[in-house]
């Protein structure tokens, strides 16, 4: 049997040539284990007589604990040392350029409509919203444009169900919710972006689904100067303080007299370009004064109310404004392109 002096020797020089923490293990199980030589020395004290077994046993325990703290410290060590290295292996580099986050941004159709909003809000219009399913009578009928309205034609739809459901061909039928809501008693200063859909094939200047922003403003003693200088105020917001505007006659169910409203050409000012197709003009959108029969459909007594209402094109102004010449582009969703118009739009 191995005295404990040798044992402890033993032990220092199998500590010295360990190099991971699995072999430390084993050194452990080898003298401290159950079956280690530690152990198997300890089991000598029930042969010694009593008075050699205080001594012994005193000696025995100092040895386990040296072999422990021994043990221990190695194991701080080569954790410490594995930490080290790890550390080494894994430097970052801090002068790194870092990756770059993708940011988003609205869509500029969004960007569009929020300018408007906040132009009209600014002259204290409110923002409203109406159903994109609309009925037959709201988008059509109490508009002035009964069944069998050659006017029709042009702003065929999506029929749902049956021929009085439909998918709305122009924001106009909110004017409508609007008046009947406001019960013929209160004045109106509204405005509706929303979408709209036409049974149209789709090409750069069409899309079966497109979005305008409607217009209405009903009170008493409101004229057609009235129309002009809000369009004018607008216009100047919209396109810049040097934008003339001119009104030239139309023809819309729902308003009478009727316009469509023109912007001076904003590329050339109104030298004539491609833009303009060399008239110096842009049409931007339709309007006029709201029909008699349309107040009075709507609960508005026309010998005491007037108003007048307009409707925008929101992906003409963005076109304009943006140089697109796609309608596509707002739809195809080509993160390209809405790049292109983002960066031009800080610039
Ligand atoms: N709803 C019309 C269209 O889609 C546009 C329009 C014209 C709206 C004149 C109006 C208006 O409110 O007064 O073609």
């Amino acid at each position: 049997m191995k005295d404990l002096e040798q044992i402890l020797i033993e032990v220092k020089e199998k500590l010295e040539s360990i190099t991971d923490l699995n072999e430390l293990n084993n050194l452990k199980v080898e003298y401290l284990g159950k079956k280690g030589s530690i152990s198997l020395l300890s089991s000598k004290i029930a042969t010694l007589p009593v008075e050699e077994k205080k001594i012994f046993g005193a000696e025995m325990n100092k040895l386990k604990t040296e072999v422990t703290t021994l043990i221990d410290d190695k194991r701080l060590f080569l954790e410490n040392k594995k930490l080290e290295e790890k550390l080494k292996n894994e430097k970052i580099d801090v002068t790194l350029p870092a990756t770059k986050i993708q940011v988003g941004s609205p869509n500029i159709l969004e960007k569009i409509i929020e300018e408007v909003e906040e132009v009209f809000m600014s002259m204290g219009y409110d923002v409203v919203d109406g159903p994109e399913i609309e009925e037959d009578r709201y988008n059509f009928e109490l508009l002035n444009i009964p069944k069998g309205h050659p006017a029709r034609d042009a702003q065929d739809t999506f029929y749902i169900k049956d021929e009085e459901i439909l998918l709305r061909s122009q924001t106009s039928p909110v004017q409508v919710r609007t008046m009947l809501d406001a019960g013929g008693e209160e004045p109106i200063r509204m405005i509706c972006p929303g979408k709209t859909y036409r049974r149209d094939d789709d090409d750069a200047t069409h899309s079966h689904q497109f979005m305008q922003i409607e217009g209405l403003l009903v009170d008493k003693d409101i004229s057609l100067s009235d129309l002009k200088g809000t369009f004018d105020t607008i216009a100047k917001r919209l396109f810049g303080e040097d934008c003339v505007t001119r009104f030239r006659p139309s023809y819309y169910q729902f308003t009478e007299p009727s316009v469509e409203t023109d912007i001076s050409c904003f590329k050339c000012k109104g030298e004539g370009c491609s833009l303009c197709k060399n008239t110096g003009w842009i049409t931007v959108s339709g309007a006029g004064m709201v029909h008699p029969n349309v107040l009075k459909n709507c609960g508005y007594d026309p010998n005491i109310w007037t108003g007048f209402a307009f409707g925008f094109g929101a992906e003409r102004l963005a076109m304009l404004k943006y140089g697109i010449n796609d309608i596509r582009t707002f739809y195809n969703t080509d993160l390209r392109e809405l790049k292109e118009f983002d960066r031009k739009d800080c610039e």
